[in-house]
């Protein structure tokens, strides 16, 4: 499974990308926004260090326009992954920029029919938000399975990238269902690492390794 770090945050992405853990990044406005950086400035500076997909989203909201951000953010560098909202003049954004040859991450996808039509439209990725779901009761994790049977069936190539990860269970249990890409923000990235017997076996280690009077250096 592929780590897409969720974030425009440089210095943070540059820690996890030094580890070898970065597949890719998405962004998104609030993330921008987040940053304090110029969109452009920000999203060239990550693509100068992360090879793989960088996911910068359009803005605008009638077709035509969004068509034109889309040219121009995809001219930052050949990694850019235009980033759309799943509607119906994203879907068409989808299919002229995918047929220019370019990625296309459609974005805001909370059904599994969303996930089928933007398949049909030619979607790179499909960015499916489970936090956002489990905030309203509804189970993310499911909708991530139901697009992983629909895009099975038919050998849709379209690459799951699971969306709104709010904790480490949902990176394992997208693993489990066969999500090809995880999209986290840096903590949650951080969490994988962590679990509370480790630290306290850690803790046991060092406390009789103290008592043994021994150095290794
Ligand atoms: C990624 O592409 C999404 O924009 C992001 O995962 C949304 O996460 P949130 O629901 O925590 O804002």
């Amino acid at each position: 499974m592929k780590f897409f770090i969720d974030t425009a945050d440089v210095d943070a992405i540059r820690e996890l990308h030094d580890l070898g853990m970065v597949d890719g990044v998405t962004t998104n406005p609030s993330l921008i926004l987040k940053s304090g950086r110029n969109i452009l400035e920000v999203t060239k500076e990550i693509c100068s260090f992360v090879k793989g997909p960088v996911s910068a989203e359009v803005v605008a909201l009638k077709a035509e326009d969004m068509i034109a951000e889309g040219r121009k953010l995809a001219a930052i560098a050949p990694n850019i992954a235009v980033k759309v909202p799943l509607t119906w003049d994203g879907l068409k954004t989808c299919k002229v920029l995918s047929g220019e040859g370019f990625m296309v991450n459609v974005t805001l996808c909370f059904s599994a029919n969303q996930a089928l039509i933007a398949a049909k439209a030619g979607a790179t990725f499909i960015s499916p938000f489970i936090g956002r779901l489990d905030d309203i009761n509804l189970d993310g994790l499911d909708l991530i399975g139901d697009i992983r049977t629909i895009y099975d069936n038919y050998d849709f190539k379209t690459q799951i990238l699971a969306a709104s990860i709010r904790t480490a269970n949902h990176v394992k249990d997208c693993a489990l269902i066969g999500a090809d890409v995880v999209t986290a923000p840096p903590a949650v990235i951080k969490a994988l690492a962590s679990h509370v017997l480790t630290d306290k076996g850690l803790d046991q280690f060092t406390a009789d390794w103290a008592k043994t009077g021994q150095k290794i250096l």
